[in-house]
């Protein structure tokens, strides 16, 4: 029996592997040793969130950023990014259009915008919590400092979004100019974490120079983390970029991924990534069959969403429309799954 397989019959098992073992159990990858981890994922998804499948309406506010993160489309030297700031205004009738669409979870995500002071992101929190008492609020905005993280919370926040990317330092610093520092990110997690937030972390899947065994140190990094949360899809290149000629991360790989995150954190709340549906017909849905449990729609207006563009070619589906949402349900009725209407918190660990 090859090498892999056994260690994906372990680790199905529930057996901790060591980094060595998770290393060959990537390096050695077989379509076997993937069915393996594939069932085994799904299984334990079913023991904690049964068929359920849980929506969070995704409102991108802003594509101001003060990063220049070489693999974004967004960064700040992008002369050719559009850039567009929703008003509070226009962010509060989208939280309305999607509760009326039966989204209990908003998340807010945008680039590094100072603009967004904290008091303005406090009366918005605040204003968004008075309409909806009954959602959860996500923040997806970046670095802060531990008293700006404070601040929100107080305001009603209830989790945050910050991938850590990479958990390997040089590599950090490939993806990364010299301004922004692998030890602030961790910081970042840890103060959410510790202020009571749901912390969501995660990485890009295939980022350019990225080897198996720093998405090994990944996957130690979020075992000791425990965050409630992991974001996780394929780097996607985008035109105006550094990394404009790097070649696209595998779907193939992030599935593999996304099975072994789950049987690590076997209650984590496990987004099907925008980028999976973009890279592979059906990602979306490939992902839920291999462990994920989260779907997070578009709300942000039609007119913005072109613009939001992390990389290229980015699927602009999902609950743009009541269509939208009723087709999404559909298909994950198809595989077996229902779309739920609930806060959809992370289980106690
Ligand atoms: N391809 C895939 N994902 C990307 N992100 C940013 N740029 C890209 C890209 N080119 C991811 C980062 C970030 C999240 C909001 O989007 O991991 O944390």
């Amino acid at each position: 029996m090859d090498k892999a397989v056994a260690l994906a019959r372990r680790m199905a098992a529930g057996e901790a592997l060591t980094g060595g073992e998770l290393l060959t159990l990537l390096e050695q990858r077989t379509a076997e040793s993937a069915e393996i981890l594939r069932a085994a994922a799904v299984e334990t998804a079913r023991k904690t969130f049964g068929n359920r499948v849980y929506l969070r309406g995704l409102i991108e506010f802003t594509n101001y950023c003060k990063n220049d993160c070489y693999y974004c489309g967004i960064r700040c030297s992008n002369q050719k990014a559009e850039r567009y700031r929703l008003t509070p205004e226009v962010i509060l009738a989208c939280c309305d259009a999607g509760y009326d669409l039966g989204f209990r979870t908003f998340v807010l995500q945008g680039g590094e915008d100072s603009w967004w002071t904290d008091d303005k992101l406090c009366s918005l929190i605040a204003a968004i919590k008075e309409n909806h008492p009954d959602c959860a609020l996500t923040l997806s905005i970046g670095e802060r400092s531990r008293d700006s993280y404070a601040a929100l919370k107080q305001a009603g926040a209830d989790r945050y979004l910050l991938r850590h990317e990479t958990a390997n330092a040089c590599h950090y610093r490939r993806l990364h100019p010299p301004a922004l520092k692998l030890e602030n990110r961790i910081r970042c997690l840890y103060d959410l974490k510790d202020l009571g937030y749901q912390v969501g972390a995660g990485m890009m899947v295939g980022a350019p120079g990225q080897t198996l065994a720093n998405l090994v140190e990944d996957l130690q990094f979020l075992q000791k983390l425990q965050p409630h949360m992991v974001g996780m899809g394929p780097f996607l290149r985008h035109r105006d970029t550094p990394f404009a000629n790097e070649p696209d991360g595998s779907a193939e790989l992030t599935l593999y991924l996304l099975s072994m995150v789950r049987l690590l954190l076997p209650k984590v709340l496990l987004p099907a990534t925008t980028a999976l549906g973009t890279v592979l017909e059906g990602g979306r849905e490939r992902g839920i069959l291999h462990g994920a449990n989260v779907v997070m729609p578009n709300l942000s207006p039609a007119d913005v969403r072109s613009k939001y563009l992390l990389y290229h070619d980015k699927l602009a589906t999902g609950a743009e429309s009541a269509n939208g949402l009723a087709q999404l349900r559909r298909n994950l009725k198809a595989i077996g799954y229902e779309a739920v209407v609930a806060r959809g918190d992370a289980p106690t660990l």
